[in-house]
Order: structure tokens, then C-alpha cells, then sequence
């Protein structure tokens, strides 16, 4: 059977930006393949982080993926530090992986700028993200847009890698990105993608009174400066929102009392509001229980794990009979 793997950071909440993009293509992968769903936080330190808060961060985005349907009987979740093996396989494709491909990453070039002394880590981040799919040796990525070039320098670094250590008989497949989920989410202001460093998202486990208030003051057509003025659906994110989150119908309705001004921005945001809490409940129902049981958290983490260290071994040992190294026991 085919073998998906993905990441995904440890924001802390799971947003509905994450939801909508890779995390409801990854739960519905589980239909079909073998899957490893992976909280990457080992990724989280590159830039500067908070290791005060990187330990519930990491549990937390582990409860929300459970909440999104991510099913530990079926998947292997787990955290990717507690996979010792991620960091070893990194550092041998690190011996392969062109200096001049890792510079040429529109998220280094971005994300380096803000450094005075640029982190190493934040040039190797996409080697340790190829480590990840290559050590379970994955055919499948789900992955936002943002990623498709990380994952196709990881295909070139699996290509380098066989045609190097393993010629005529590939080793690793070289992994495919599906890229299923919505389009770019934009986050409440209206202007970035949803992203939790911004402080633009909705969670999707917030309570009815905590997506009402992040929902009131975000972002509509600009054009709409008063309750009289018509608007255009096409120019306001929250119509992008209601067609992820209202039947048909409702969405006819909102564009149709936008055009007319029928509706104030306020009223079409209550309406989404509560659309918005319904279609959450079940997620945030299934978090609240997740979260009131924290040892089987735990014990869920743990057996992911011990899984994934299993499979992440086998590789391991063609990998490093592959380039040469001595073998403990010979
Ligand atoms: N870099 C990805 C992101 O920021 C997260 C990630 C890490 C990942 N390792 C991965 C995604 C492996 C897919 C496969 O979204």
C-alpha cells in the first residue's frame, strides 16, 4: 500500500486555515493508504522560539488533529523528536544536499532576512523535511502550496541520493505533494494567509463566544464604509469563508444582500458565525474530551511513536548499509 506522510508545525491551536488546506486531505487519505501524521518539532526551533510553551504547543496540535479526525488507530501520529532517527537521516542527506539549492528557497530568502546572524537551521529546514518523508520511505505528501518547493527539492535529494548510494535499484521513491485541500486561507485581516504567528486565525476548537469576537472585527470589503453601502462578495474574505462553511443556499443569499446592502457586514458575519460553530462542534466536542484525558494523550503519542521508530529503523539500516558506514555487529 501507498505510504502518505505530512507535518505539520506545533502553532499550538489548530486553525481553520490548517483545517481547510492540509489537514482535511489528510484525513481523508486515511481511507486509502497508510498513513504517518507528524507534529514537527524539531522544525519549530529554527527561527527563535519559545521553549517555554513548545511542550504544549506540540500536545496541543496533536489534540487538534485528533479533534479533525486524524485517527490513531488507523494513522501513526506522533511527535517527531520522540523519532530520534529524523535528525540522524538529515544529517546524511545533508552530506548530498547542494549548498546552492537550500539558498535558493523563497522561505529561507524570506525568513533570513529578519536575521541579523541567520540561523543554520533555517537554511537546513528543508533537508530535515525531506529526512521525514524519506525515512518512512513515503510515496504521498499532503502539503499546503507554500511547501511544493521544499517538496520537490526533497524529490531531488532522493533522486541524488539513489543514483549515488543506490544506482539501478532506487531506494527511495521520489514523494508525489497532493495538494487537495482549499486554496490559500486569508487570515482575519484580510490581507495575509492565516497564519497563528499573525494572529489572524480562528481555532478550531474555540468556543461560540471566542469565534464571535474575532469574527466581528475582521476584515469585509472596503468598500462597504457604512451599513447603506453596497459591497462586492468577490472583494471580502469573509464571503471567502462562508463558501468553506455555508450551504449553497446561505452562500446565494450572503453575495445577493451584499450586492443590495441588503445585510450590514454585521449581520452577514452572525450568519457565518453560526455557521461557523456548527460545522466546528464536533471538532471542539472531540478536543474537550481529548484534552480532560491527558495520560491517554499521552499513551497515544507514545505508541505512535514507538510505531514510527520501528519503521524509521528499518530505514536506517538501508540507508547506512548503503553508504558504507560499519555495521554494529560486524
Ligand atoms: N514545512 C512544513 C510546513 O511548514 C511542515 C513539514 C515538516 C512537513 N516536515 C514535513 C510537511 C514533511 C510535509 C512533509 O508546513
Amino acid at each position: 500500500m501507498a505510504r502518505v506522510f505530512s507535518g505539520i508545525q506545533p502553532s499550538g491551536e489548530l486553525h481553520i486555515g490548517n483545517w481547510l488546506g492540509m489537514v482535511r486531505s489528510a484525513v481523508a487519505l486515511q481511507d486509502q493508504f497508510e498513513c504517518l501524521y507528524c507534529v514537527v518539532d524539531q522544525h519549530a526551533i529554527t527561527g527563535g522560539y519559545d521553549p517555554g510553551t513548545l511542550a504544549d504547543r506540540t500536545r496541543q496540535m496533536a489534540i487538534g488533529l485528533m479533534a479533525a479526525g486524524i485517527d490513531p488507530s488507523r494513522s501513526i501520529l506522533y511527535v517527531q523528536s520522540h523519532v530520534p532517527a529524523h535528525a540522524t537521516l538529515s544529517w546524511l542527506l545533508m552530506s548530498i544536499t547542494p549548498l546552492g539549492e537550500l539558498e535558493r528557497m523563497t522561505q529561507y530568502k524570506d525568513k533570513a532576512q529578519r536575521f541579523e546572524s541567520v540561523p543554520t537551521g533555517l537554511l537546513t529546514y528543508p533537508v530535515l523535511m525531506a529526512a521525514d518523508i524519506l525515512l518512512y520511505r513515503a510515496d504521498r505528501v499532503p502539503v499546503g502550496e507554500d511547501q511544493v518547493q521544499h517538496l520537490e527539492l526533497s524529490r531531488e535529494i532522493a533522486r541524488k541520493w539513489n543514483s549515488e548510494f543506490s544506482p539501478g535499484a532506487p531506494f527511495f521513491p521520489e514523494p508525489q505533494a497532493i495538494l487537495s485541500g482549499a486554496k490559500r486561507i486569508v487570515g482575519l485581516d484580510g490581507q495575509a494567509k492565516m497564519s497563528k504567528s499573525l494572529g489572524n486565525t480562528i481555532g478550531v476548537t474555540e468556543s461560540p463566544d471566542q469565534i464571535w469576537e474575532k469574527l466581528r472585527p475582521a476584515m469585509t470589503d472596503p468598500a462597504r464604509k457604512t451599513r447603506k453601502d453596497p459591497g462586492t462578495p468577490e472583494l471580502c474574505n469573509l464571503y471567502a469563508l462562508h463558501r468553506h462553511f455555508s450551504p449553497e443556499a446561505t452562500v446565494a443569499e450572503v453575495a445577493t444582500k451584499c450586492r443590495t446592502a441588503g445585510w450590514g457586514c454585521l449581520e452577514c458575519k452572525r450568519v457565518l458565525a453560526d455557521q461557523m460553530v456548527a460545522t466546528l462542534a464536533p471538532l471542539r466536542q472531540k478536543s474537550l474530551e481529548l484534552s480532560a484525558r491527558p495520560d491517554d494523550v499521552t499513551a497515544i503519542l507514545a505508541d505512535g511513536a514507538a510505531k514510527a521508530r520501528r519503521l524509521a529503523a528499518e530505514t536506517l539500516v538501508g540507508v547506512t548499509e548503503r553508504m558504507g558506514f560499519l555495521p554494529e555487529d560486524r
